[in-house]
């Protein structure tokens, strides 16, 4: 069943799962550039090296930086991150309602196995620990997240992540279209 995603435009959207679970490329097909802020690409910029783990507080704290910048211009936001642990999710849901937006998490539901099929078809693959890592981890943020103060949760399986359709219940959908043409 296709799952519509409708979000005010004042939101900030966590995107949450195991790398290869496709999130930087359901951000992509479904968002503006300027409207995503992924840590690989906070990594890349502070270091050249979107692989570098080393620079961890630099890359969070830039991500950090643009995300408090654009809800303090009250532009829709989205983050894409792993965002599997409980710390880092609580500590978006407070930025949102610091700058009163919406909290909204999409959960990556994906099996192990297509996470790694996925990763092996790309340029950058992550190690199968890691997968296996955070993929354990999604387990329990499954059952978590629901007391962590998002104001809504959409929990996507392979099938709803390809087809699932994004609407602003605040916009028309001319407007939208504009936007995406400039
Ligand atoms: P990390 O950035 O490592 O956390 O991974 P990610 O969750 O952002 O995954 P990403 O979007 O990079 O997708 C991983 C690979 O899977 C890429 O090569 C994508 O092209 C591919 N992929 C993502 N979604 C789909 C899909 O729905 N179908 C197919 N066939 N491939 C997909
Ligand atoms: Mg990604």
């Amino acid at each position: 069943m296709t799952v519509t995603v409708n979000l005010p435009s004042r939101s900030l959207v966590l995107l949450s799962g195991a790398p290869g679970s496709g999130k930087s490329t359901f951000a992509k097909r479904h968002f503006l550039w300027t409207q995503i802020v992924s840590s690989d690409r906070c990594r890349a910029m502070v270091c050249d090296d979107e692989e570098n783990m080393a620079v961890h507080h630099q890359t969070y704290s830039l991500l950090q930086h643009i995300v408090r910048l654009r809800l303090s211009l009250g532009r829709f936001t989205v983050i894409d991150s792993t965002a599997l642990e409980r710390k880092h999710r609580i500590h978006y849901v407070s930025l949102a309602k610091d700058y009163h937006f919406h909290p909204v998490a999409i959960l990556f539901d994906v099996p192990y196995e297509l996470c790694v099929q996925q990763n092996e078809r790309r340029d950058r693959r992550v190690p199968l620990e890691a997968i296996r890592h955070y993929h354990a981890m999604l387990q329990e943020t499954k059952r978590s997240i629901w007391e962590e103060g998002f104001a809504e949760i959409f929990v996507l399986n392979a099938e709803q992540i390809r087809t699932a359709q994004i609407s602003f219940r605040d916009k028309e959908p001319k407007e939208r279209d504009n936007k995406r043409r400039n």
